[in-house]
């Protein structure tokens, strides 16, 4: 008998990852996803706790739900993600309505959990870390395939920069096999995949100390026939290396991306989030990146207010932001987060500080990115089609290499083709344009 799941996924692409993977291994014992929650024998909340406002929408969401199981008794209620790794056994007592608790290295453990709530009524909290990556935890992936695909490599982080709760939620650093990774990537090739992000925490860091590292799995990935574009998320400048520097000149599949979160601009800044870099160091890589691929984007992501932060540290940061000119840029407020080292800091900056900072770190950087956006304009681009767009079935949605959205005309495009697109007008996060040829 079908049984149905209702899953909100909140936070990063590991997250959409791991959701990915919980419904594939639901979907065995017979779950279909529902859009209806009303409708679900079983509530999941896939978590992100990388600043305290995302942890929030975690509680506020569960307090929607708890209504829910009065009128529905056998109904099933479940935290997965970084929260549920973070205060694991904590929210159960927090939350009585709440069954079971499954943390970042547990997905794969889905089907076991659920048969010990309902068959043995057991509220538990699965939150126990396993060392390596084992083949199964990636099951088939029966949801999701269209045009693009992320394939996940990797996953924790060993850096420990003073800000970050990730190596507390998804624990050591792990890869997967290269044999795992390639099949997965030549079964999405056969189903008719076109664009392949390889995603981790830290990529660059993918198979430490064995021969095949992150460039030399990268340039198997581009081989791969079928598959017209490779990406990769999200790199760590102090390991971004002079081979996969390279790749960027020599395998034309490779797109010329790369997200190279800086996180500040300042070099006490940055050695109190001990980043291993400086910001010299730091603009050398961008040099080298530019100096083999000119067209490259370049994208970012900083921190305004870290404790300690002067408005000379942030005037660095903006300066930063001018030198690089990059292409777009994700920026936060600094949240403390337990456990961290940065937590214990002196010097916490006031909301309204970092609030003002971030506001002049955006501006300054919409307009970058308008005048970059602008630039484009009477320009032709290459853009993979991704189907229709959301004016209507005569209009196409597709990305740049450098993953700007394209808007144009259907005509002769067909999705999954890669297409020559005449940019005619810029807007605030998309691109407009007509087609100019086709090639399937
Ligand atoms: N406060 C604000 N931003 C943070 N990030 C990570 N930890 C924090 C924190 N405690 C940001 C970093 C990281 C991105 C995913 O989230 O910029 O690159
Ligand atoms: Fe967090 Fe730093 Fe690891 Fe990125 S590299 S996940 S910011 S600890």
């Amino acid at each position: 008998m079908d049984r149905y799941v209702f899953l909100e996924t909140f936070g990063c692409q590991m997250n959409d990852d791991d959701s990915d993977r919980l419904l594939g291994f639901l979907k065995d014992i017979n779950y279909i996803r529902t859009e209806k929650v009303e409708r679900a024998d079983f509530i999941i909340i896939n978590t992100c706790s990388i600043r305290d406002k995302a942890e929030q929408k975690v509680y506020s969401a569960l307090g929607r739900f708890k209504s829910l199981k009065n009128e529905k008794p056998g109904l099933v209620i479940g935290v997965a993600g970084c929260v549920a790794q973070q205060n694991g056994e904590a929210l159960l007592k927090r939350a009585p309505y709440l069954d079971v608790v499954i943390g970042t290295h547990n997905i794969h453990r889905i089907k076991e959990i659920l048969r010990e709530v309902s068959v043995n009524k057991r509220r538990l909290a699965a939150t126990e870390f396993s060392s390596g990556i084992d083949g199964h935890e990636y099951g088939p992936r029966p949801f999701n395939i269209g045009v693009k695909a992320s394939v996940s490599i990797m996953r924790g982080c060993d850096n420990f920069c003073t800000y970050c709760i990730v190596p507390y939620t998804r624990g050591r650093e792990a890869s997967r096999t290269g044999a795992d990774i390639m099949n997965e990537v030549s079964a999405l090739a056969q189903r008719g995949v076109k664009e392949i992000t390889l995603i981790g925490q830290n990529v660059n860091s993918y198979g430490r100390g064995t021969e095949l590292g992150f460039a030399g799995l990268l340039r198997k990935v581009c081989r791969v026939e079928g598959i017209s574009r490779v990406r990769f998320m999200t790199s760590h400048p102090k390991d971004f290396s002079g081979d996969l520097t390279r790749l960027f000149a020599e395998e034309g599949k490779l797109c010329p991306h790369a997200h190279l979160p800086a996180q500040s601009g300042s070099d006490d800044v940055l050695k109190r989030m001990k980043r291993g870099y400086t910001r010299a160091q730091y603009l050398e890589k961008i040099a080298m990146l530019r100096a083999v691929r000119p067209d490259i984007a370049i994208t970012s992501d900083i921190i305004v207010g870290f404790p300690g932060e002067t408005d000379r540290d942030f005037l660095d940061t903006m300066g930063l932001i001018n030198t690089v000119r990059y292409d777009n840029i994700f920026s936060f407020m600094y949240s403390p987060r337990p456990d961290t080292a940065a937590a214990g800091f002196d010097g916490q900056v006031p909301l309204e500080v970092k609030s003002e900072r971030l506001r002049a770190l955006q501006a300054a950087q919409l307009k970058i990115t308008n005048e970059k956006s602008r630039a484009l304009v009477g320009k032709t681009v290459e853009v993979l089609v991704e189907g229709v767009g959301k004016a209507g079935p005569d209009e196409f949605f597709g990305r740049t290499s450098c993953a700007r959205a394209v808007n144009f005309p259907a005509g002769a495009a067909a999705p999954g083709s890669l297409t020559d697109v005449f940019i005619t007008d810029a807007y605030a996060n998309s691109l407009r344009g007509a087609l100019q040829g086709s090639t399937p």
